[in-house]
């Protein structure tokens, strides 16, 4: 079955964007669910999104739908939103609070933990115990909740041990959600990536992002063999001697995931139009008001920025093999009160606008691939090695994924 994708994968060109069936094929965008998606941990939502016991919401990734549900005990918690008696949907509504989730169809009741606590008239010999929802594996990492539907989930320690540090300072656990917006992309998830990956674009696509964001590869690039500019370097220790773990790092396989706090333009301390912080009543214990944004991406679903006043996480689920759903949070702290201590407006019209341009060039992206006259093209070296690493990352995921035959291909 997945012969032809192996050949396709293993003669990829280095240096070159992907051949035009993995940004418009139907079955590269299922077997990227089943490689990719249905294996990998997938960050799902900031905890902050479910503040109250029993708050929940529900996720759809391919053909699952979860159930994301805060416990009586805090928990956050995953279930297949399946119920265990003939399989209706447990929650119809996309979000809600509840006190026990309950079976549209017969009643069954399920306690926040996913118990079977009560259905009716099953006769002497029926074992609740058996028929508890089926659960998502599920952590809580310094208040970002990833989830991952395959039935032995890859090792999530290591990342967790490294990115803690980093994300423990910006208290995610104390934020609320200010704002967010769900956006679809006519475009493959890979090109949303792709796209995310470099800033060659942001001069002639971001005017509201670049007053804040630099562009300058000398200034912010980490050459991919990892050195860095002296400046950047500076950077890293000074925020690291104010108490900001902010070391360029990158891990996992094939370079899954990477940290780095990195500067952004001079005098700006925030995302906002003038530069200034956004928000008054800071998130986190980051005490340099200038120590930039903790950058952090975590394939296949999430690049994140974590600022000192306010923190911003972006989520990126594939919907079809040419539509893509980003979902962003701006989260602040939880008793920063709206029109006092932010304005809603300064606080989210950069990454409103920055996320519609890069929709627009996605979706431009996306079009011009379709045609059967698009081949592959070369990246910059100076601009576009994240691009590189990301389909590096991707084609060496989806090789070893598809199992030892496609290795040994490699
Ligand atoms: Fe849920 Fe019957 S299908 S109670
Ligand atoms: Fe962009």
């Amino acid at each position: 079955m997945s012969e032809p994708l192996v050949d396709l994968l293993s003669r990829r060109i280095p240096g070159q964007s992907l051949d035009r069936p993995f940004y418009t094929d139907a079955d590269i965008y299922q077997q990227d669910l089943e490689t990719i998606w249905y294996r990998e941990w997938l960050f799902a939502i900031p905890a902050a999104q479910l503040t109250k016991t029993g708050a929940y919401v529900q996720m759809t990734i391919g053909i699952y739908n979860i159930v994301l549900v805060r416990g009586a005990d805090g928990e956050i918690r995953g279930f297949h939103n399946s119920c265990r008696h003939r399989g209706s949907v447990l929650c119809k509504a996309r979000d809600g609070v509840v006190a026990k989730l309950v079976c549209p169809y017969h009643q069954w009741t399920y306690d926040l933990d996913g118990k079977l606590m009560w259905a009716r008239d099953m006769g002497p010999d029926f074992d609740p115990s058996k028929h508890n929802l089926h659960p998502v594996h599920t952590r809580n990492l310094a208040g970002l909740i990833y989830i991952c539907l395959a039935k032995d989930a890859p090792d999530f320690e290591e990342f967790a041990k490294l990115a803690h540090p980093y994300l423990e300072v910006h208290d995610l656990s104390n934020a609320k959600v200010a704002y967010s917006s769900s956006i679809i992309e006519n475009g493959n998830w890979k090109l949303v990536w792709e796209n995310n990956r470099e800033c060659y674009h942001c001069a002639g696509t971001h005017p509201a992002l670049c007053r804040s964001f630099p562009l300058d590869p000398d200034v912010v690039g980490v050459a991919a063999d990892g050195s860095v500019p002296p400046r950047l370097q500076a950077h890293y220790d000074r925020c690291e001697a104010a108490g900001a773990p902010s070391q360029f790092a990158m891990a996992g396989y094939a370079g899954q995931y990477r940290l780095a706090r990195m500067p952004l333009q001079e005098n700006a301390l925030s995302y906002t139009m003038d530069g200034k912080a956004a928000v008054t009543k800071p998130l986190g214990r980051v005490t340099l008001p200038d120590a930039g944004t903790l950058l952090k991406f975590h394939y296949p679903t999430t690049w994140n920025h974590f600022l000192p006043d306010h923190s911003l996480t972006f989520r990126v689920i594939p919907i079809g093999p040419m539509q893509t759903e980003v979902t962003t949070f701006w989260l602040v702290n939880k008793d920063a009160v709206e029109g006092v201590d932010y304005d809603m407006k300064r606080l989210t019209e950069v990454w409103i606008a920055t996320n519609d341009e890069d929709r627009e060039i996605v979706e431009g992206n996306q079009w011009g691939i379709n045609s059967p006259a698009y081949t592959p093209g070369p990246y910059s070296p100076l601009q576009e090695d994240g691009v590189e690493q990301f389909v590096d990352w991707y084609v060496k995921t989806m090789l070893r994924n598809l199992g030892p035959q496609a290795v040994a291909a490699e």
